[in-house]
């Protein structure tokens, strides 16, 4: 039975929470969060005694064997190194850091204590992606020679998470200052991975294109500076050879939180989809569906959860995936997509109109 504590106790720990009570063999024992309201409501809502206001007042009472780290992104490395000197196994949110040098100190950290280390890359849990990759792995499609993976949301648009001026949830996600790599951060990492994982090749070379849109006067709310990007946009190609695109957005009205990926192989196709809630996978496949576009759906049995995988990686001591090594590989791609953007010279398709 593995004794987990959540560490910050925001929008994303009810599900931390609710997943880790429903797995089996393993208990939520305590959690950690410097607001006082927060931390109390949390504990009444998940039946947690055990609260701290920091991260230090848990490990001296010493009670749990893992944490989940679901603080904001620039938090993470150091409460993720704290509690790797502590000996504790550690599943952590992503993005693992805010840039590769940090992720692969935490990576070599966690491996050279010996513990447990899992990052949340939580379309993992989506059974079409899990599919997708076995297809691809038994040569289903052929060689993958093209590809197109986005993943869509408008909450700058539509209000169907709240407000973004007035909540602190989203106001971090938008400000550099605050630790964020904006859109490519915060959900470009899930993409990357998703597209990578399921055409079971990295990225082997990637240009990228950033942008970050005028939201608000002065572009600032209170202490926020809205300088993160909020569109992203590569051109990679996979070790695999193939090349496609990799997008990722907060203006793709009409989409609250949609992740696409279609494969293009020389035997076949694949396209899989997830709101995170259910996905689905389609096969083109076999000389007379791909000289008809004839698509057929495919059956995906259930997978395990990452929150279940950490759990019997606790309980079994054997390491489980996605790994932090495998989060400093992905924020590595973040780091080029940077310095992509940053030394891009554009050459404009059309000369400006004058008057
Ligand atoms: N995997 C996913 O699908 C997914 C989805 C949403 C969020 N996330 C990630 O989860 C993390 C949290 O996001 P959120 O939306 O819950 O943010 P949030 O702002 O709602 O919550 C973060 C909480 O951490 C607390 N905190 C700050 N510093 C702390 C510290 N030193 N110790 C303990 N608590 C501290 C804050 O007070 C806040 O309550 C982020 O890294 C985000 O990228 C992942």
């Amino acid at each position: 039975m593995v004794k987990i504590l959540i560490l910050g106790t925001g929008s994303m720990a009810t599900n931390h929470a609710a997943a880790f009570k429903a797995a089996p063999n393993s208990s939520v024992v305590a959690a950690v969060e410097p607001d006082a309201d927060r931390r109390a409501a949390f504990g009444k809502q998940f039946g947690i005694e055990n609260l701290f206001p920091d991260l230090e007042s848990a490990i001296a009472w010493g009670g749990f064997d893992a944490a989940a780290n679901v603080t904001p992104d620039a938090v993470h490395y150091p409460t993720t190194m704290r509690l790797l000197e502590a000996g504790k196994h550690v599943f952590c949110e992503k993005p693992l850091a805010t840039n590769y040098p940090l992720a692969l100190e935490m990576a070599e950290t966690a491996e050279a204590k010996g513990v447990i280390n899992m990052v949340n890359f939580t379309y993992r849990n989506s059974p079409a992606l899990q599919k997708a990759r076995e297809l691809v792995a038994s040569g289903a499609i052929g060689e993958i020679r093209h590809f197109e993976a986005s993943y869509l949301q408008s909450w700058l648009v539509g209000k169907q998470w709240g407000d973004w001026r007035t909540e602190s949830r989203w106001l971090w996600r938008l400000s550099e200052e605050h630790g964020s790599k904006g859109v490519l951060g915060d959900v470009g990492v899930h993409i990357v991975d998703f597209a990578s994982f399921a055409a079971d090749s990295n990225v082997a070379t990637v240009e990228s294109r950033l942008k970050t849109f005028h939201k608000a006067p002065g572009d600032k709310i209170g202490d926020y500076p809205l300088d993160a990007n909020d569109s992203a946009v590569m051109t990679a190609e996979f070790a695999n050879g193939a090349l496609g695109t990799i997008t990722a957005t907060r203006f793709a009205t009409g989409h609250a939180n949609d992740l696409s990926l279609a494969l293009f192989g020389t035997a076949g196709a694949l396209e899989v989809k997830t709101d995170g809630r259910a996905s689905s996978l389609r096969i083109c496949t076999g000389e007379k569906d791909i000289d008809g576009q004839i698509w057929k759906d495919v059956e995906t049995p259930p997978v395990a959860t990452t929150y279940e995988r950490f759990v019997i990686a606790c309980n079994t001591g054997v390491n489980g995936d996605p790994d932090f090594r495998r989060a400093a590989d992905i924020q590595r791609i973040l780091d080029l997509c940077f310095a992509q953007d940053k030394a891009r010279t554009l050459t404009a398709a059309a000369p400006a109109v004058e008057g």
